[in-house]
């Protein structure tokens, strides 16, 4: 029978598995099957996936995580390789095409970040067919209004912050919330604004120690002595270093001593002497079941590929524009990624309320 793929790359995110079961039950309802390959597109490079008939796509629309796994370091263009006992890189990307040529998929549904997608991009180069479907919880890729699993983040973030908020309170103390955010401050500028935080930082907005002291002193001067403190991992000291990672050869490295979150917290208690503590939500945000947005958002691009394959469009990347789903070339979507403008109108309506970003 016709036969379609599909494969998610890059970090999970929550809303894979609804991607997978709505693209797997509208190429069942089309009469194709849909082969699921394996930890990214190493599946597609060792050949290594499963059949997502109806029995294996059953149970997934709240499932967390991806059923086929996924890898940060499977670039067909720069594919791991183990010789004897070090690890080289490979242009393996001739027999991920060959490969998917021979097992008949008409088009390999991608669904991944910056990376994967950029991947999908060169691939479609070296003649594949492929349609890319966006992910991330940072919500931070140019082509889409918005990506899935971001609102499942911003649940988890908000929920920390109220919890953060009883303690905080009871203790008199500066609680700082470092939340996932590598080169956008979306996640900390939406949970900021509904977890209540006093101050937010963000990459896209220079901040210094003073600005965010005095956020916290007026405060203090109001008879609240405490406060929360929202930071971006990817937020700059004010000296504009990164202390969160680097990217190495398609994969990230990560440089956390410390991370920024722990600096901030420092600097304020030195500054202000308020008992100061941080939490550094981490991978936290990445799992668990996809909000009821996620689960939408997820169904509908899941829908749309599979259904944009089998009318024989590819090379684009499904994406959502205003509350459209619509698609866009490969070639437009690994641009740079998408920030936070700092005349964002949730920027003006954070600062209308008195949240401070610390400059
Ligand atoms: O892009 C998603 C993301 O979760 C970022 O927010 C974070 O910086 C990065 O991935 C973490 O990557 P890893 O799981 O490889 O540590």
């Amino acid at each position: 029978s016709k036969r379609l793929g599909i494969l998610t790359g890059g970090g999970d995110c929550p809303g894979l598995n609804a991607v997978i079961r709505a693209a797997a039950k509208t190429a069942y309802a089309y009469g194709y099957e849909l082969y699921g390959f394996l930890d990214g597109y190493t599946g597609v490079v060792e050949g290594r996936y499963i059949k997502l008939d109806p029995p294996a796509i059953s149970g997934l629309l709240h499932r967390g995580g991806t059923i086929l796994g996924t890898n940060n370091r499977s670039d067909p263009f720069h594919f791991p390789v183990q010789e004897g006992d070090k690890i080289v890189y490979r242009d393996m990307s001739g027999r991920a095409v060959e490969l998917l040529e021979k097992l008949g998929i008409e088009v390999l549904l991608v669904i991944g970040g910056d990376g994967t997608l950029a991947g999908a991009r060169d691939l479609k180069a070296k003649g594949a067919r492929i349609i890319g479907i966006p992910k991330t919880i940072d919500n931070d890729l140019a082509a889409t209004d918005q990506t899935f699993g971001f609102d499942t983040a911003v649940r988890t973030a908000t929920d920390a912050l109220d919890k953060l908020h009883t303690t905080a309170e009871s203790h008199h103390r500066v609680m700082v919330l470092e939340l996932m955010g590598r080169y956008a401050g979306w996640i900390a500028l939406y949970s900021g604004l509904a977890g209540g935080a006093d101050v937010i930082l963000i990459p896209e907005i220079p901040w210094t120690v003073e600005g965010v002291i005095r956020k916290i002193e007026a405060r203090r001067a109001e008879g609240k002595p405490f406060s929360i403190v929202v930071v971006a991992e990817g937020a700059r000291t004010p000296t504009g270093e990164l202390v969160v990672q680097r990217r190495v050869e398609g994969s990230v490295e990560r440089l956390r001593l410390g991370g920024i979150g722990q600096l901030v917290a420092q600097m304020i208690e030195e500054k202000t002497g308020i008992e100061t503590r941080v939490t550094v939500l981490g991978h936290i945000q990445r799992g668990g079941s996809p909000s009821s947005y996620d689960r939408v958002l997820a169904t509908r691009f899941g829908v749309a590929a599979a259904e944009l394959a089998i009318r024989g469009i590819h090379g684009v990347m499904v994406c959502l524009r205003g509350n459209d789903i619509s698609y866009v070339p490969l070639e437009e979507v690994a641009a740079q990624p998408r920030t936070v403008p700092i005349d964002h109108p949730l920027i003006r309506t954070a600062r209308a309320i008195g949240i401070s970003f610390g400059d």
